[in-house]
């Protein structure tokens, strides 16, 4: 048998951003936020350890960047147990993720990023896996084939998608528990900001830390790339202080308005005002005319401006609410036209 499964994983590891190692909470009593989530996690996590039993598959769903992977990996760490990391799209092939399975020890989590990417077959094959501990492997080709029962250990599959509506519904249920996690709210992100200012070893006025937060459009990911841009303005200029005067020079710098709103936001709503006149308006025709990738709108522009009321979603398409058109009319001046419509 053809067992690649290391690799398989290994090859995720090397392209994980591995700047974001440090920066991710490694305890449940370290992650700031999503307090439901954190509340009912270690409830389930203390019983199963009492039990001695591996925790129930966990489903998370949700925009980018709000702490998902992060998640996962502090789950193994309560567990006590290894994580091992790959992803829908990598699992190409059945026996790929036969090779992944077939490696897992007692009580391991599986963590499968993007698991909406998965192929009806391979999906078929994680079903006995997830509910009784078992594959059902095809051994060699035509006549002579045949199906060799394989017992797995029981693991913890732990899954992430941007797109639940994506998941078939026998996946969706086999998971014991779903968490969709919300955006952040300013006081959260300021904390993030704050608890990521002292890893970096920077100092924030709390002025500042407010400012970042608001314009970090409710995630953690981006208020720390926001913050790693403006510690670069703040050492280029021999200074380890970043404060409400660094934080707006860096945000007319980087194009990114006082909502957290940029280039990619900025052209596609203006896509739709001027050939539109604010819509209804299709997700295809918006994404050919931004030429992105539909899932691109969908998952990274789309879910921040539904969240604060800048668009609606309607059956005939998007539509631009005024709440936005007052924003942006009010915006438009101070940007740098020629390089939002570029
Ligand atoms: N609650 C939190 N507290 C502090 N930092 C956080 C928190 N949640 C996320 N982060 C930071 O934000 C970044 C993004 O988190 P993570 O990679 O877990 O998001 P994700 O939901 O998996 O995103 P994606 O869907 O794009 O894979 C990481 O650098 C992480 O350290
Ligand atoms: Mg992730």
């Amino acid at each position: 048998m053809d067992i690649t499964g290391s690799e398989i994983i290994r090859d995720k590891i090397d392209t994980q951003d591995l700047n974001e190692v440090n920066i991710r909470p490694g305890k449940l009593d370290e992650f700031i936020g999503q307090g439901k989530i954190i509340q009912n996690l270690k409830v389930f996590i203390g019983a199963a350890k009492f039990r001695d039993e591996s925790l129930d598959h966990v489903l998370f769903h949700g925009p980018p960047g709000l702490g998902k992977t992060t998640l996962a990996q502090i789950i193994a760490k309560e567990i006590n147990t290894n994580i091992k990391i790959t992803s829908g799209p990598m699992l190409s092939k059945t026996r790929d993720l036969a090779a992944v399975l077939t490696n897992l020890e007692e009580n391991d989590v599986l963590f499968i990023d993007e698991i909406h990417r998965m192929t009806p077959s391979v999906e078929e094959v994680l079903y006995p896996a997830m509910e009784d501990f078992y594959i059902d492997l095809i051994i060699g080709d035509g006549p002579a084939a045949r199906t060799v029962k394989i017992n797995l250990p029981k693991f913890t599959l732990v899954g992430a998608t941007t797109r639940l509506g994506l998941l078939t519904n026998p996946l969706r249920d086999r998971f014991g528990i779903t968490f969709k996690l919300d955006f952040y709210n300013t006081n959260e992100l300021e904390n993030v900001i704050k608890r990521a200012a002292i890893i970096f070893n920077i100092k924030i006025s709390q002025e500042a830390a407010e400012k970042v937060s608001k314009c970090s459009r409710g995630t953690p990911r981006i208020a720390v790339k926001l913050l790693k841009r403006m510690r670069d303005y703040a050492n280029y200029n021999k200074n380890d202080l970043i404060d409400t005067d660094l934080v707006e020079t860096s945000l007319h710098q980087l194009h990114i308005d006082s909502i957290g709103l940029d280039n990619l936001d900025y052209k596609y709503i203006q896509f739709i005002v001027d050939n539109y006149n604010g819509g209804p308006v299709g997700i295809d025709t918006i994404a050919a005319g931004l030429s992105e990738e539909k899932d691109t709108v969908e998952d990274t522009i789309e879910p921040y401006l539904l969240q604060i009321g800048f668009i609606n979603r309607t059956p005939r398409g998007r539509v631009i609410t005024n709440l936005c058109a007052k924003h942006i009319g009010a915006n438009i001046a101070n940007r740098d036209l020629e390089l939002v419509l570029s």
